[in-house]
């Protein structure tokens, strides 16, 4: 049975090409020929992409696939070789991050970037500077800049609220774990009141009991209208929470589409596995394995026997899943 108000919504991808680079019904990120190398390796090429406005997308790719260094081209962090990139069609391309900041796309980081010797609350706090402007007007009005500053430390304090992270206010950052620190992370972040937020690895290193409050914040985001893109490797989260999922291979868009079509795209099940990994398997009329798929199980026989007759222990060799458990907390 699926979920209800997924029904009741109109899924404005219903008629979305599936298809990498494919056009949007609404985009409110639109990038052309973004590229950047890193020496030799060219990290990002990304000929055309559209984010759709008001939804989750969940952005996937093997390791070194360029996810972040997109992020990082996208906001501002770093420099793309060429490229352009629009908000609502307002070009933010080549723009430093603050200026990225301010018309209202705002990123957090794979590797958590809380200022340890500031306090929890100042953490937050610094979310919402870099507006220049009013800091100037401030200067020689001291008045609003006052005024304008009690304003931010309650709104830092009503985002720590939020995100359950009030009673932590008057912490140095660095005493916080892994996971909290994702949270002040998306508290910081949202200070600036962003229309897109760019979520790089949220769940990375953060405890299980914790991941599911940080779901249900990023859910929160796309109710209050924002549009969220956000890295993640863990399957499970993407097919839980992404109205729309696109696929990075090399630098390259490979697969765009809903997350549980994905599993059959073979360009996705190569960019994953190599490219051994792709035929369907065949079977005759009786369920026996032909073909290709014989050789394989045949070769999955053998080597089973080989483990048996060396005294080993099959459950010593558990199929290769995820190794996201055993990730070093941040
Ligand atoms: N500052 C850098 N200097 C040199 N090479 C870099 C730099 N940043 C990224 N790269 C390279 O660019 C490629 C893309 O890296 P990137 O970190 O964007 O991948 P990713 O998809 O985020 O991977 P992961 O899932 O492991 O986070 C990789 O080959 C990486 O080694
Ligand atoms: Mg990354």
């Amino acid at each position: 049975m699926s979920e209800p108000r997924q029904s009741v919504r109109a899924n404005p991808f219903a008629t979305v090409a599936r298809e990498p680079g494919s056009p949007k019904p609404d985009p409110i990120i639109v990038a052309d020929n973004v590229t950047r190398s890193f020496g030799g390796i060219r990290a990002v090429d990304v000929a055309h992409v559209e984010f759709q406005r008001g939804c989750i997308t969940g952005l996937i790719g093997p390791n070194g696939a360029g996810k972040t260094t997109l992020f990082n081209l996208l906001t501002g962090f770093d420099r793309a070789d060429s490229g352009t990139w629009t908000i609502d069609g307002s070009k933010i391309s080549h723009m430093p991050a603050y200026k990225v900041a301010r018309s209202g796309v705002v990123r957090t980081f794979q590797l958590t970037k809380a200022l340890s010797k500031l306090t929890v609350l100042d953490n937050v706090r610094l979310g919402a500077t870099g507006q220049t402007g009013e800091r100037m007007a401030g200067a020689l009005m001291p008045w609003t800049w006052r005024r304008q500053e009690a304003d931010i430390t309650e709104r830092a304090h009503a985002m720590l609220t939020r995100f359950k992270l009030d009673d932590k206010a008057n912490d140095f950052a660095g005493s916080l774990s892994g996971g909290q620190r994702k949270l002040l992370e998306m508290a910081r972040a949202l200070m600036v009141e962003p229309t897109v937020i760019m979520l790089d690895e949220p769940m990375a290193g953060v405890n299980p009991a914790l991941t599911q409050s940080l779901l249900g914040h990023i859910k929160s985001l796309r109710e209050e209208g924002m549009t969220v893109v956000f890295v993640e490797h863990d399957m499970d989260v993407i097919r839980d929470v992404s109205d729309w999922v696109v696929v990075m291979a090399q630098g390259s868009v490979i697969a765009e589409g809903p997350a549980s079509e994905l599993s059959s795209n073979s360009a996705v099940v190569d960019a994953y596995l190599g490219s051994h990994h792709d035929k369907p398997l065949e079977f005759d009329e009786h369920g026996n394995p032909v073909g290709e798929t014989a050789e394989m199980v045949a070769e999955m026989e053998s080597e089973i026997q080989d483990v048996l007759e060396s005294g080993g222990d099959l459950s010593e060799n558990p199929p290769a899943t995820s190794d996201r458990d055993s990730e070093e907390p941040q």
